[in-house]
């Protein structure tokens, strides 16, 4: 039976088999969490990147972990909201989905997620962080541990009352 934990912190530095990421469709780095993977990374990860020609939105791709503690990233492209009726709450949960689908895949037993698409990309908040935890919910049983990282204390605190409000 798996552990769902709710953690405040710089993802980059968690020692869990894989991290994902929140990336752009280009796959080539950017600010944010992005920013952040890829400079704990080193070049490595973009270097790793580049064949893969991109990721559509919703969808999930795998690379190594290179410096960081992590074995590997997971890089997703979650939705730019745009007012929730073009279809950003499915392609939201689709990242979740493909990353964990990617996970099993290869063998990984823990896993650590940011707020995908609910800082550049004003995915709301409450919303995203909902339907990051009934899909974290949902795939508890497969994995030994399934950490929601958020960054602010006030995100935390919501993912907190969120997750105790779906149990
Ligand atoms: N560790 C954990 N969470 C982090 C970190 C970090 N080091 N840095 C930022 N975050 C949080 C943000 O506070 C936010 O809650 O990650 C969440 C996602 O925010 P963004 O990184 O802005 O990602 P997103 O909204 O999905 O936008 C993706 O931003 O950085 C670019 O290249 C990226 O174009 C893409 C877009």
């Amino acid at each position: 039976m798996g552990e769902i934990q709710i953690v405040q912190g710089d993802i980059t530095r968690l020692e869990v088999d894989a991290i994902v990421n929140a990336a752009n469709s280009s796959l080539l780095g950017g600010g944010g969490v992005d920013g952040a993977i890829h400079r704990a990374a080193g070049p490595a990860l973009l270097t790793a990147c580049r064949p893969l020609g991109g990721c559509p939105t919703g969808e999930a791709r795998i690379t190594p972990g290179f410096r960081l503690k992590a074995s590997w990233v997971i890089h997703t492209v979650g939705p730019v909201w745009h007012g929730g009726d073009q279809g950003e709450p499915e392609l939201l949960q689709a990242c979740y989905e493909h990353s964990f689908a990617l996970a099993l895949e290869n063998s990984i037993k823990s896993i650590a997620f940011p707020a995908i698409s609910s800082g550049v990309y004003h995915f709301p908040k409450q919303a995203a962080a909902v339907i990051a935890l009934e899909s974290m919910l949902a795939a508890h049983n497969d994995f030994e541990i399934i950490i929601a990282c958020c960054f602010s204390a006030s995100d935390t605190a919501l993912y907190q009352a969120t997750i105790n409000a779906l149990v």
